[in-house]
């Protein structure tokens, strides 16, 4: 991974840290996104010293928040010449209904919008790279909800389990269209279920629901480390088997069937074009001189 240039985001803690100590190890330069200053430094400064000559970058944004990923693509492309991989790996459950500083349902917001938004407006610098990568980090929870993705609730109709799988689900929607719209070119798109893994995910709902979904899989035997349930996502960004590999979906390094709402093409459509109203995007860098 040495000259490449590799973002992910939520690289604070869980899968993202742990991915992005090994990409670091494997000699990439990393940009690391997420919203704790102080966290972001710790593995910026952990990253560094294990990698030694890789250089790291911590930039703070919250990516719920639109004017934050704004502002984090605009210092990206000011300061990046090109973008090998980006990671689409920050994600969060909330038990509450929640909007964000934009009035999407919070939970959409952070984990398919503010990726949505960041990889359109990163469109140019990804397309500068050999053969870009782009990741995004979903979930077996995607399962079993439709594919019609509801950008805001009835306070009171709120199902927090709903709501992130609606969000993991837009993920590998989003990932199948992306990947649709790069066809042609060198850059490829994937999805990925990491499996259940000890990380810190849910755990601002509460002790008893952070412990709940940890115990699952202990019980099952299925709980995975940080780093073992980074393998898949440091695979897809960095194994010469996957290059020119596009719109799929990996668990444990192999392509799987995700669920059938995934698969509905005009659905992942409709999401593409609720998804630039809802970032406010004017124009669309995926539809080349056709704009919307
Ligand atoms: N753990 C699992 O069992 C599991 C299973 C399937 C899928 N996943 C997916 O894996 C991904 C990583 O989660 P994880 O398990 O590693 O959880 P985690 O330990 O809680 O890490 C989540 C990361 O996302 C960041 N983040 C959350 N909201 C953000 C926002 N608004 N803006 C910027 N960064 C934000 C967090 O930063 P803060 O510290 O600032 O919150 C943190 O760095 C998520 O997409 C999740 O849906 C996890």
């Amino acid at each position: 991974m040495q000259d490449k240039v590799c973002l992910i985001t939520g690289a604070t803690s869980g899968i993202g840290r742990a991915t992005a100590v090994e990409l670091g190890r494997l000699g990439a330069t990393l940009i690391l996104v997420g919203r704790n200053q102080r966290q972001g430094s710790q593995v910026r400064d952990t990253i560094g010293q294990r990698a030694g000559r890789a250089p790291v970058e911590f930039l703070p944004a919250d990516l719920s928040r639109q004017q934050d990923v704004r502002q984090l693509a605009a210092t990206i492309a000011r300061k990046y010449a090109r973008l090998d991989v980006l990671i689409n790996n920050a994600g969060a459950k909330f038990s509450r209904y929640e909007e964000s500083a934009d009035g999407i349902e919070l939970t959409l917001a952070t984990n398919h919008l503010g990726h949505f938004l960041l990889t359109l407006l990163l469109w140019e610098t990804l397309q500068q790279a050999p053969a870009a990568r782009v990741v995004t980090v979903s979930s077996g929870a995607h399962h079993g909800v439709s594919n019609e993705i509801q950008a805001t609730w009835p306070a009171e109709a709120y199902n927090r389990k709903v709501a992130y799988s609606q969000s993991k689900l837009a993920n590998v929607m989003f990932t199948y269209e992306l990947a649709r719209r790069l066809h042609g070119t060198q850059a490829t798109a994937n999805a990925l279920d990491p499996g259940g893994v000890a990380t810190n995910l849910g755990r601002n709902n509460g002790l008893l629901a952070w412990a709940k979904h940890l115990l699952f899989y202990t019980l099952k035997g299925q709980l995975l480390s940080p780093r073992q349930g980074a393998d898949t996502v440091v695979y897809l960004a960095s194994a010469p088997e996957v290059a020119g590999v596009s719109g799929q979906f990996f668990h444990q390094r192999k392509p799987t069937r995700s669920s059938p709402a995934s698969y509905d093409e005009p659905a992942s459509s409709r999401l593409w074009e609720l998804s630039l109203q809802l970032a406010h995007l004017d124009s669309d860098p995926s539809r080349p001189g056709r704009g919307r």
